[in-house]
């Protein structure tokens, strides 16, 4: 329930229409209450001398009452329901734009399906509560004041004996909150399973298919969907159980007025009009008290929906700008050397298995090195900490003389052109994929940048050249023109330092040779790091760091590398011997 609190400065941005929602709630219920009483008067005057006019202007009273009642009823609805959705709009803009700030390792440990059904379901139960329920809430207590008020003023003996059921009401509604919260929980837990294990098939759609598991996976989706189905038929149950009982007790509650206000009436202490006025009050009660109900299980399933939402907005980023002198400026993109001292690096998820061993090196401006090792030698994880996707945890990098920790990231990112392992293309057109939004400011346009990549040949042939859409709405690239696509991608901002991890496997080795050799002559200026696990492709380069369990096992140039004998030369012979093997097949 603390958590709810967290949403004030939500509801505080829409102080005033709130306010103004909130005084159509008084008015509204003001309006409700004081029609019966015209209706009252009305019975009354019928027992003695009356004329149609007297009666009409009565019936006149009460259905303007009723009309205002309606208005401001409305105006609630408009202002409150209105801010609501506002609210919704606002948190959801900044849930996503939390999501933007998040680091790798967050995303690392979190399925997607569940960020997504964290946005959606358990954001639509956070404005339930600001809309219906705060506006219920209000209502009810505000019906409750003002109903109760008018019986007390009838007669204070016959509202305590229609009040009498109220405990046992607050019991029940206490008692069934605490199984509606249970179940609300489980069903949103349901909710983000499905959600994840529908968007990784539909990702991995490819790989159900090529292993035969479409119906284990269809299997899968019905267990969970089944579970979904069983906890939302039990807290079915329990809030039709819970309605039919909160209906059963205010008509119960009516049996004891009705004798008792006979009495009254046959005693000459209660007019027949006022006796009636007081049933209409006591059925008017009955709705607040099966929003009461009601209420109870809107705030229930958002306190339960909010701690959810609260896990995700309580993650402060691992990687940030803090240790940014103010002022740094923003434009100022590193230079190209790149120094790494000490550096030491475990992953968050297991911090006792060390992934990077006190790895030092330099590299000059403008010079190709390349990063050789087996694979898990740590290649990918040593330039992801060049682009700051983690932090180290001991150590120093430097690009440009400065500490990268010191560089705002967006310059960072900007200065270290980035080609991941694993490569992804938005379902766009090659063009907005290779610019992505950029524009070419300050850097190479989208034909130059893919004819660095050996893609343009590529994307000329096809119907609608670098319009041509990708993904869902459009045609698939090969898995090497994925990989050239991303390449022309990290180019475009021309960056001073591009690492390329992996980013040729895809296509064959005498072609990633070709592209790369090409890469290196038309980007002389440019410091390239590139990871590769093949001898062609990495020989060329100014020098080449063999990486071992995590630590730098030898480095030198192809030549000096041979004549030591160790890693290289054994990787060297072996790729030989395979490429012999293979002619000779
Ligand atoms: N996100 C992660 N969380 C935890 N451990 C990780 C993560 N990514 C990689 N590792 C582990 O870190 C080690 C180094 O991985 P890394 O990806 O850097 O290897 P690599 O040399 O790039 O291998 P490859 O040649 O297969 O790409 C591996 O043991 C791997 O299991
Ligand atoms: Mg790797």
């Amino acid at each position: 329930m603390k958590n709810l609190l967290a949403l004030k400065p939500y509801l505080v941005r829409h102080r005033k229409t709130l306010a103004l929602g909130i005084a159509c709630v008084v008015a509204t219920n003001f309006f409700a209450v004081a029609a019966p009483r015209f209706l009252g008067e009305a019975i009354d005057l019928m027992g003695r001398e009356f004329t149609i006019g007297s009666i009409l202007s009565k019936a006149a009273l009460y259905l303007l009452f009723a009309a205002l009642s309606g208005i401001a009823l409305y105006l609630v609805r408009q202002l409150i329901i209105v801010t609501s959705r506002d609210i919704e709009y606002d948190l959801k803009n900044d849930y996503y734009a939390h999501l933007q700030t998040l680091s790798t390792s967050f995303y690392d440990q979190t399925g997607s399906g569940e960020l997504i059904s964290r946005g959606t379901n358990d954001l639509n139960a956070v404005r339930d509560f600001l809309g219906p329920g705060i506006m219920y809430s209000i209502n009810t207590l505000f019906r409750l004041i003002f109903a109760i008020g008018a019986m007390i003023a009838i007669s204070p003996s016959l509202t305590l004996l229609a009040l009498l059921p109220a405990p046992l009401l607050s019991w029940a509604v206490y008692r069934t909150g605490v199984s509606i919260q249970n179940g609300s929980r489980r069903i949103q837990e349901n909710y983000a399973s499905i959600t994840n294990l529908v968007q990784e098939n539909i990702s991995g759609i490819r790989i159900v298919r090529n292993y035969n598991r479409e119906s284990v996976e269809v299997d899968r989706f019905e267990a969970l969907n089944r579970e979904y189905y069983d906890n939302n038929i039990v807290l079915t149950r329990i809030q039709a159980m819970f309605m039919a009982s909160l209906t059963a007790l205010t008509a119960l509650s009516l049996i004891p007025v009705v004798w008792a206000g006979g009495l009254n009436v046959m005693q000459g202490t209660m007019s027949i009009g006022g006796i009636a006025q007081f049933m209409i009050y006591v059925t008017m009660l009955s709705w607040p008290m099966i929003s009461i109900g009601w209420v109870t299980n809107i705030v229930q399933k958002a306190a339960a929906a909010q701690t959810r939402l609260r896990e995700i907005f309580d993650t402060k980023p691992e990687v940030t700008d803090q240790a940014v002198r103010p002022g740094e400026g923003e434009e100022r993109v590193p230079s190209g050397e790149i120094v790494f001292e000490r550096v030491s690096f475990s992953y968050p998820s297991q911090p006792d298995k060390q992934v990077l061993k006190q790895i030092s090196f330099s590299i000059e401006p403008g010079t190709k090195v390349a990063i050789v090792g087996a694979t898990g030698s740590g290649k990918s994880t040593l330039v992801n900490l060049m682009a700051r996707l983690y932090d180290p945890d001991e150590g120093r990098i430097t690009i440009g003389g400065r500490e990268i920790r010191e560089i705002p990231l967006s310059s960072l990112r900007r200065g270290v052109g980035f080609v991941p392992q694993t490569n992804f293309l938005f379902s766009d057109t090659i063009r907005n994929n290779i610019d992505f939004g950029r524009g070419g400011s300050g850097g190479l346009d989208v034909i130059e940048a893919s004819r660095i990549a050996m893609l343009y040949d590529d994307v000329v042939d096809f119907p609608e050249g670098f319009d041509t859409m990708l993904g869902e709405k459009g045609i698939n690239l090969s898995g090497g023109q994925k990989q050239r696509a991303c390449i022309s991608r990290a180019l475009c901002w021309n960056p001073p330092v591009l690492v390329l991890d992996d980013a040729l496997s895809a296509v064959d080795t005498a072609t990633e040779a070709r592209i790369f050799d090409g890469l290196l002559e038309k980007l002389p200026d440019t410091t390239v790091v590139l990871i590769s696990h093949r001898i062609s492709t990495v020989r060329n380069c100014d020098r080449i760091i063999v990486l071992h369990d995590g630590a730098i096992a030898e480095s030198g140039t192809h030549e000096e590398l041979l004549e030591n004998g160790k890693f290289y030369a054994d990787l060297y012979t072996m790729q030989l011997l395979e490429e012999e093997i293979s002619a000779i097949s």
